[in-house]
């Protein structure tokens, strides 16, 4: 057994953890603004809701997925992604009776056998949204808006919005044959990998890294220029409403989601400080997901924020909420620690955040530690302050001192404090 964590996660420590967990207050937060309501679904679904939900051709379900099988011979697999398991949900409970749209949002992590760098991991978290049943461009541009806004009250910098449209399939597959009949006289000119991606998905190639294939793809068909008139339409007034929103943007025709489910809207943030794994967010439309999955046709829309990569963009700002604790409660003496556990749990009934020794340390090193938890005063007692019914407070930044009464130490301090 090695002391490790499995390759490609990691832990999270105290630092980041308020970090993250500041993070999600916010995006908790706002997502109550936008009236979504929690949903949670199991860390791991039947293999054929991804199979079938995320698609075939996806690197996710072709070399990504943790799939295994359980002792009743059962294929179950982690969850790779939200969306799928949320429309699942959806069918299973048959919320298409619900007023709709249907509007949802979650916390979870994600796994994927992914190559772990900086950024990329095998287990990952992410909160996300999923709006269902409506077809009306605002919901996208609502959608598309919300994050922009998570984004901007977390104070993440350098953040780019890229989006783009996936027409419908039925014309998506007419371009698909134009893309495959522009790119089959240079097929011998691709390498390997780029084969294999053309067999599959040839719009994937618009994501190549390799420097011949960006060459090519440079010149070929774009989807968004022949998109048919429903989906034109649609794109137009979603940009339309990010224009209102003053939500700046690009159109990015070569923008291509790892995921088959996606219809008409597609759109990513990008992070500039983030490195080569710059995708900070992304999502769009999946107006077949549900059928898909055996429910009635119902459009959807829907986006996954990566909260690893939220922070790691974040470490380098001064966004991060303050450490620290309101109070250390100081009493050099064993006796007098038992008779003040009321006093101890009085102060944090009342909402502060106190700590005191619980190792029969000596005042000095009591202090230490206090300086230690970022404490913000200490209170020491002695047993001859506990007789005079005293306690010294301590103000740590300025060094100040004074004495209170102990009776009234809790209301003091819960005003001073609040
Ligand atoms: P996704 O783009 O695959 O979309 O993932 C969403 C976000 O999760 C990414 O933008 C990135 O920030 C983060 N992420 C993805 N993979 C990793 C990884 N290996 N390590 C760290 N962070 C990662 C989806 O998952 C869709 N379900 C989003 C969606 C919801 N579309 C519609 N509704």
């Amino acid at each position: 057994m090695s002391a490790r964590a499995p390759r490609g996660t990691r832990d999270i420590l105290p630092t980041e953890g308020r970090l993250r967990e500041w993070v999600i207050d916010i995006a908790r937060e706002r997502f109550a603004a936008y009236a979504y309501a929690p949903i949670v679904t199991p860390t791991f679904e039947e293999t054929e809701v991804f199979a079938r939900g995320v698609g075939p051709s996806t690197d996710i379900v072709r070399k990504e997925m943790y799939t295994f099988e359980d002792l009743s011979g059962r294929s179950l697999t982690l969850r790779p992604e939200g969306t799928a398991p949320v429309a699942r949900a959806f069918v299973e409970h048959g919320m298409h009776k619900l007023p709709l749209p249907v509007k949802l949002w979650y916390l979870a992590p994600m796994f994927r056998y992914e190559a772990p760098q900086a950024g990329r991991y095998r287990e990952h978290w992410q909160f996300g949204a999923e709006v269902l049943g409506s077809e009306d461009p605002l919901v996208d541009a609502e959608a598309i808006a919300l994050l922009a806004d998570i984004y901007a009250r977390l104070g993440v910098p350098g953040i780019r919005l890229r989006v783009s449209s996936m027409d419908d399939p039925e014309s998506r597959d007419e371009y698909r044959a134009r893309l495959l009949a522009y790119l089959k006289p240079f097929a011998g000119e691709l390498p390997q990998e780029a084969r294999e991606r053309m067999a599959e998905n040839p719009m994937r190639l618009f994501d190549a890294k390799h420097p011949g294939v960006q060459a090519i793809m440079a010149s070929a068909p774009k989807l968004l220029s022949s998109l048919s008139p429903a989906a034109r339409e649609h794109h137009g007034r979603v940009l339309a409403a990010l224009d209102m929103l003053d939500i700046p943007y690009e159109e990015d025709p070569t923008l291509v989601r790892g995921l088959d489910y996606y219809t008409r809207t597609v759109f990513e943030f990008t992070c500039d400080r983030l490195g080569a794994q710059s995708g900070i967010g992304g999502g769009g439309r999946y107006d077949r997901l549900v059928e898909t999955l055996g429910g009635p046709p119902t459009p959807g829309i829907g986006f996954g924020a990566g909260i690893d990569r939220i922070c790691l963009a974040l470490e380098e700002t001064d966004r991060a909420p303050e450490a620290g604790i309101d109070l250390y409660l100081a009493v050099p003496d064993a006796d007098l620690r038992a008779r003040l556990v009321p006093l101890l749990a009085d102060l944090r009934a009342r909402g502060l955040r106190v700590e005191s020794d619980l190792r029969g340390r000596g005042l000095k090193a009591m202090l230490r530690h206090a300086d230690f938890l970022g404490a913000r005063r200490v209170a020491i007692v002695g047993p001859r302050d506990f007789a005079a019914g005293l306690a010294t407070v301590r103000d740590m930044a300025t060094g100040h001192q004074e004495e209170v009464p102990l009776q009234g130490l809790a209301d003091r301090l819960a005003g001073v404090v609040a």
